[in-house]
């Protein structure tokens, strides 16, 4: 049987609560039929960045959520489905941003930047700092990443372009990723070698980077067994979740020397201030171009779906 639709265009208005700080050029794009409100109680629509909505009571009259960022693990996917709130996220909108982090971190791990630059610190004030430098500076040397081999386990938005940026940085690229979309495969760089297994990425990787979704069958993607398999000295990159890393696991390697260095993106009690981490405040999407992209896309989904939503009559 036919069930009778009708758009739910006339004359709603529509309260939006932001859960987070979001882009004003996001915010900005709401028309004149939004109005944001404080009051998360009457909202039908909400924006969210980082805050954990797992506790939350969901408003009554909330139709919709969109999150400004890739990750919906802060959002009760399961609560929303059953209460027909439909839940966005902007897959690609920060892409970039967190790319350019992951290069960053590769490059950290390469070279003793971050000890060189507190050194300079310590010796602030020392009239002969630039001799003393000359002396030191041996401490903080290291590596280059060109010619060296990275392993991308994920190939969404970010994966596929930290991949391809490494291609151009004159890495030796093995991508995996059992879901690649048509899109994503077009994206590629063709000098990346599709590997099928993770094996392949485990024994032959100098870099290995994960791009997966935090779900419950990702969780401890790299865990003891894997690490086992890496080469000794391997860097891991961790800018997707923290749970997707067994990190009790890779303090252990970086115990051992298994490990070089661990970055990561999430600051918890595990990693941070623990030698070989270096832990960054989840800067990876905090960039203005990727706020303002994600804001701009978050508001539009919500505004779409809310004015053109069918409604059974
Ligand atoms: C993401 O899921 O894309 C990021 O966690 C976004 C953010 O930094 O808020």
């Amino acid at each position: 049987m036919d069930i009778p639709v009708t758009m739910n265009k006339e004359n709603t208005m529509f309260n939006i609560n932001c859960l987070n700080p979001i882009s004003k050029v996001g915010l900005d794009s709401l028309t004149a039929d939004y109005t944001l409100t404080e009051n998360a109680a009457e909202a039908e629509g909400i924006l969210v960045r980082s805050a954990a909505m797992h506790d939350m009571e969901l408003p009554g009259g909330l139709l919709a959520v969109a999150r400004a960022g890739a990750g919906t693990n802060n959002i009760p996917l399961d609560k929303c489905a059953e209460k027909g709130i439909v839940v966005f996220n902007t897959p690609g909108a920060n892409a970039n941003g967190v790319k350019e982090l992951v290069l960053a971190g590769m490059l950290l791990a390469s070279r003793d930047v971050i000890g060189g630059i507190d050194w300079v610190k310590g010796a602030a004030g020392d009239e002969n700092i630039a001799k003393a430098a000359e002396k030191e500076k041996k401490k903080f040397a290291g590596t280059e990443i060109e010619g060296k081999k990275l392993g991308v386990i994920g190939l969404g938005a970010v994966g596929a372009k930290v991949a391809n940026a490494a291609v151009s940085l004159g890495m030796e690229v093995y991508g995996y990723d059992p879901y690649l979309s048509v899109a994503a495969a077009w994206s590629l760089s063709s000098q990346v070698k599709h590997v099928t297994n993770k094996e392949d990425i485990y024994a032959q990787c100098d870099f290995i980077t994960v791009h997966v979704p935090l779900l419950e069958d990702t969780k401890n993607t790299i865990d003891e067994e894997a690490l086992s398999r890496m080469k000794d000295g391997v860097v891991i990159l961790n800018y997707a979740r923290d749970l997707l890393v067994d990190e009790k696991a890779v303090l252990a390697g970086i115990r051992s020397g298994k490990v070089k260095c661990y970055v990561s993106d999430f600051p918890n009690p595990t990693t941070a201030g623990q030698p070989g981490c270096i832990v960054i405040p989840h800067l990876g999407a905090s960039t203005e171009e990727a706020e303002d992209n994600c804001a701009k896309m978050a508001v539009q989904e919500l505004m779409d779906y809310l004015e053109d939503r069918k409604s059974v009559v």
